[in-house]
């Protein structure tokens, strides 16, 4: 646990085209289960519909919020693609509780027909399965009804109080060090 006064970032609300086939998704490919869901204007300054998402038994990690007089233009299946727009959001995780429960969700995406837009991939410059990119952890991205990418993953390095990366295995990488300590 750190010492921070925040010590953890918690849910996303995450604006959605169509509510309905959000929750589908949600709930068929992560498992979670509809906390509450309430109508845009049920609170008089909250003008847009809510759903509140979640995996165990913390009220909600995601947040699904539809505005039912906004227009929605398609987001690009590629963040990157993007030209002209306010500054968006790349990507969102989801954190495994081990490689065997990631590579079930991996068949799992399979199974489902889902596309997986990356991966799956080793996040590391040491890793000799490595992609050169960061993290140490090994991940794959699919996308969500809306084209929010969606990053499943497992294994993340934890960084030492000098700084040293250590990963999954507990193993000290040499030379990887974190630019603040
Ligand atoms: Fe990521």
């Amino acid at each position: 646990m750190t010492d921070n006064l925040v010590f953890r970032m918690q849910h996303l609300a995450l604006e959605v085209v169509d509510m309905e086939r959000s929750i589908e998704f949600y709930r068929s490919f992560l498992d979670m289960k509809l906390s509450e869901r309430h109508p845009a204007g049920e609170v008089e300054a909250i003008p847009v519909e809510l759903c509140f998402m979640r995996l165990g038994s913390v009220h909600h990690d995601l947040v699904l919020v539809h505005n039912p007089v906004k227009s929605y233009e398609p987001r690009p299946e590629t963040p990157s693609a993007d030209r002209v727009g306010p500054p968006s959001f790349h990507h969102f995780a989801f954190e495994c509780k081990d490689r065997a429960a990631w590579l079930t969700m991996l068949n799992k995406a399979e199974d489902l027909g889902l596309k997986i837009v990356r991966g799956p991939v080793v996040h590391s410059p040491w890793d000799p399965r490595g992609d050169g990119s960061w993290g140490e952890n090994e991940s794959f991205y699919v996308l969500d009804p809306d084209n929010h990418r969606i990053e499943i993953f497992c294994e993340m390095a934890n960084i030492d109080s000098d700084g040293t990366y250590v990963n999954a295995r507990g193993e000290r990488i040499e030379n990887a060090r974190a630019e603040e300590v």
